[in-house]
């Protein structure tokens, strides 16, 4: 059987660039910016992207353009026993796939809350004991489901089964091209109005302002390397299953950069639009702004719908902000769908339609784990695993492996070949030495501390 393709360059830029914009660029990276040294977190934010991400994409694109398989098929035809290294990344993605839907399933919720902000004023208690009911945690109620959690969360599963099931073409590069133009026009409706509200300018110099005495704290260097894989979602088989739909002639080196560069500037336009809000609020509210930023869940469920509350126009604000964020995981929640259930059809022959259903299905269920009332707390311990330690142990193993088993040389004169410009032997210093460096001694640091 032919493997399927994209119908066009832009569709795959589009879809891999939906797939790397998701919720980590909107709730992760404006508050890790800040809490890592503000304006000086760039450096070592830049310095990964330039040195880890760049590279790390531009091997996978050509892994997946080269060997035509999902990243169990693709690692196999590299070498018979290296096929356990692209299933361990298939299940690395799974896991992710179950949690990451409960935070597309409550953005949905939150998408409904916000024409009214039926929220009301106290959203922290409306946020942890309404809508989480977790009131009245007592462990014998940890198990039990919570519909109102469920059904959204169904309604974010049923949308990437249909782009799944439908096909590369027709399902996941069409829903792209409809998601991102869409996304981007509301991030830029948002941000054109947020930027002009009093206080906005106070937020960003918030976020911009260089603290450079934590520049050589190692907890830092961590942040920069874990977000730029998750935030680019290399590492788990991800861009390796898109890249082997590309035809032949495909221009790896450049849809590399764009691909890393579209999703970077994303990050600070999100850091801009949230930093904005916060600052805005802070005004309001009269208080300083460390009072009032806050961490990932408790940003965008809490601190977020409470400055909705304070903005002009909230009905309209309100919605648009929560449909970009759906939006934004959900076009990664079908590229992390992708890549398991091509994976599956590679191995097991099986028709698309039986594997999407099948993987879809059995997903849907797992992940109703996380509309429990320990919900919550699964989702902090696994995010807090899959991110200082399975993300980077995936990492560090394909570049050791790929660094040095095989001629990196060679993968940087194939790509050079089909690329309208090449790529210089930093390449193979990045892959070789410079990456697997940092990966080890951040994740050696990760582990110390996670045992502590
Ligand atoms: N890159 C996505 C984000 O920043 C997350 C993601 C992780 C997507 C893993 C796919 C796989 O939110
Ligand atoms: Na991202």
């Amino acid at each position: 059987m032919k493997r399927e393709q994209w119908g066009s360059r832009a569709g795959f830029i589009l879809a891999a660039v939906g797939s790397a914009i998701g919720l980590g660029n909107i709730w992760r990276f404006p508050y890790m910016a800040y809490e890592n040294g503000g304006g000086a977190f760039f450096i070592p934010y830049l310095f990964a992207m330039l040195t880890a991400g760049i590279p790390f994409m531009i091997m996978e694109f050509s892994l997946g353009h080269k060997l035509r398989g999902a990243a169990p098929r693709a690692f196999s035809k590299m070498g018979g026993k290296l096929e356990w290294l692209g299933w361990f990344q298939v299940f690395i993605a799974a896991i992710i796939a179950v949690y990451y839907v409960a935070v597309i399933g409550w953005a949905i919720s939150y998408l409904s809350f916000s024409f009214n902000q039926s929220w009301g004023s106290d959203t922290n208690a409306f946020f942890f004991g309404e809508y989480l009911m977790l009131g009245d945690n007592s462990p014998s109620k940890l198990g039990s489901l919570q519909i109102h959690i469920a059904i959204p969360m169904a309604i974010a599963w049923a949308i990437t089964f249909a782009a799944i099931f439908t096909g590369v073409k027709g399902g996941i590069e069409r829903a792209s091209k409809i998601m991102m133009p869409l996304l981007f026009l509301m991030v830029l409706g948002l941000i054109t109005r947020i930027v002009f509200l009093p206080g906005a300018l106070d937020g960003l110099n918030y976020l911009f302002q260089p603290d450079f005495s934590k520049i050589l704290d190692a907890k830092v260097w961590s942040a920069a390397y874990g977000q730029i894989f998750f935030t680019l979602s290399v590492g788990f088989a991800i861009m390796i299953a898109y890249s082997s739909y590309l035809p032949e002639k495909s221009d790896i080196n450049n849809n590399a950069f764009m691909t890393v560069l579209i999703n970077c500037g994303f990050s600070i336009t999100a850091g801009v639009l949230i930093f904005g809000v916060l600052g805005y609020m802070a005004q309001e509210q009269a208080k300083p702004l460390t009072e009032v930023v806050s961490a990932g869940v408790g940003l965008a469920f809490v601190t977020i719908p409470a400055a909705i509350n304070l903005l002009p126009a909230p009905y309209i604000l309100g919605p648009l902000f929560f449909l970009a964020l759906v939006v934004a995981g959900l076009s990664s929640h079908i590229s992390i769908i992708e890549a398991v259930t091509s994976a599956i059809i590679d191995k097991l022959n099986w028709s698309r339609k039986k594997a999407a259903s099948i993987v879809c299905g059995t997903g849907f269920v797992v992940s109703m784990a996380f509309a429990t009332n320990g919900g919550l707390l699964l989702l902090d311990l696994v995010d807090y695993f899959i991110n200082n330690v399975a993300l980077l142990t995936s990492c560090l193993i394909e570049l050791a492996v790929i660094g040095w088993l095989f001629k990196v040389a060679d993968v940087r004169s194939y790509v050079n070949n089909i690329s309208e410009f090449s790529i210089g032997k930093w390449f193979e210093v990045c892959i070789r030495f410079l990456s697997p460096a940092m990966l080890a001694v951040i994740l050696a640091t990760n582990l110390v501390n996670t045992f502590n």
